[in-house]
């Protein structure tokens, strides 16, 4: 389709609220909320594309939902400083609703990656709209820096909201990149914290010779491109990250699509549109144009006729039994997804600029 860029831009807008939060996807219940961690890849899909005032609006939304839980902060700060395990009301949760209240259900909250996209977001967009952080933006992140830098090596509920028990290298990289670009923004290099994070990471990669869905596994998760893009912790050259995406490749990227983990049964495990489009946009960064634009024509194609893009497409399913039951209890697929969207822009605006 050949305005699905104008489409998405119209989807993004269209789905933010007055408040600046944007919904995860539109139609779907259960995503009827804003995400950290969505709306950070959003916002910087909307700085790339000019609308710096929509990226502004959710950011200072963002910044509201961290100032209010002073508290919250304050309690995980203290009970980190002390060793002592986190309680449920010691956690900023990873979702809100639009006007910024935690939900009532019950939730994998205790997610730390998010604000670390959250601050890499920020940095992004103090860049490229050229306006400086608003003080409340500047105090939030100073929290969030200090939140994740206290926190980080603790186990949490990872990017795809599982496996509380570990340890994930995308969430540490998230966490990494969002802490450089704390540093960008403030001044304040937390360098031995930036350190251990990439020993642990390289640490955890050492026996398998590829960076790790969680430490001590062997596994790949096609969030570890986030390692390079946009985190940038090693560079594309890094032997590991080359030997990560040929594992993405080779155990997780089928006819154009890609899926998130081996073993993902999530309606059934099928192909992320958003994580192809990661991928290419790691081929934009290593130049390999032609793939990019692979990536891109394979993601187009996944629109529907009203120019939408869903979270996942239902083929090449990891576990095809887990379809059904997933429809029967949260409904179709959701659709459009914003992050899918926002994930295809930034595909787009990379290869334009490469
Ligand atoms: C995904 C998360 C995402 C959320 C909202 C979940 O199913 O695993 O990564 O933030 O949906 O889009």
């Amino acid at each position: 389709m050949t305005h699905l860029y104008e489409r998405s831009i119209e989807i993004i807008l269209e789905n933010q609220s007055a408040t600046g939060a944007y919904l995860a996807c539109p139609n779907f219940p259960t995503y009827r909320y804003s995400w950290f961690r969505d709306g950070a890849f959003i916002a910087y899909a909307m700085n790339l594309v000019g609308q710096h005032e929509s990226a502004a609006r959710f950011h200072e939304w963002a910044a509201g939902n961290i100032l209010a839980r002073g508290d919250v902060v304050q309690r995980a700060l203290g009970k980190a400083a002390l060793g002592q395990p986190l309680e449920a009301q010691d956690i900023l949760h990873t979702r809100y609703s639009l006007h910024g209240d935690e939900t009532e259900e019950d939730w994998p909250n205790f997610q730390l990656d998010g604000f670390g996209a959250w601050l890499w977001a920020l940095q992004q967009h103090q860049a490229l709209s050229q306006t400086p952080i608003s003080q409340a933006c500047m105090q939030a992140a100073a929290m969030a820096a200090d939140y994740l830098a206290a926190l980080w090596r603790r186990p949490c509920y990872d990017c795809w909201e599982e496996f509380p028990d570990e340890r994930h290298s995308y969430t540490l990289a998230a966490i990494h990149g969002g802490l450089r670009a704390y540093a960008l923004l403030s001044g304040d290099e937390r360098t031995s914290t930036l350190a251990a994070i990439s020993q642990t990471l390289l640490a955890a990669a050492a026996d398998a010779g590829h960076f790790v869905k969680f430490i001590g596994s062997d596994a790949v998760d096609a969030s570890l491109l986030g390692i390079v893009v946009p985190y940038a912790v090693f560079p594309p050259e890094h032997p590991l990250v080359s030997a990560t995406v040929q594992e993405i490749e080779r155990r997780l990227a089928k006819d154009g699509g890609v899926h998130r983990y081996a073993w993902d049964s999530y309606y059934g495990g099928g192909a992320w549109v958003l994580l192809a489009a990661w991928l290419g946009w790691y081929y934009a960064e290593i130049g390999d144009t032609d793939r990019a634009t692979a990536t891109l024509r394979w993601v187009e194609a996944q629109a529907d006729a009203l120019g939408q893009l869903p979270e996942q497409i239902p083929t090449n399913l990891n576990d095809p039994d887990y379809y059904e039951p997933w429809r029967q209890r949260w409904g179709d697929i959701a659709n459009p997804l914003l992050w899918s969207h926002a994930k295809y822009i930034i595909l787009k605006s990379m290869i334009a600029a490469a």
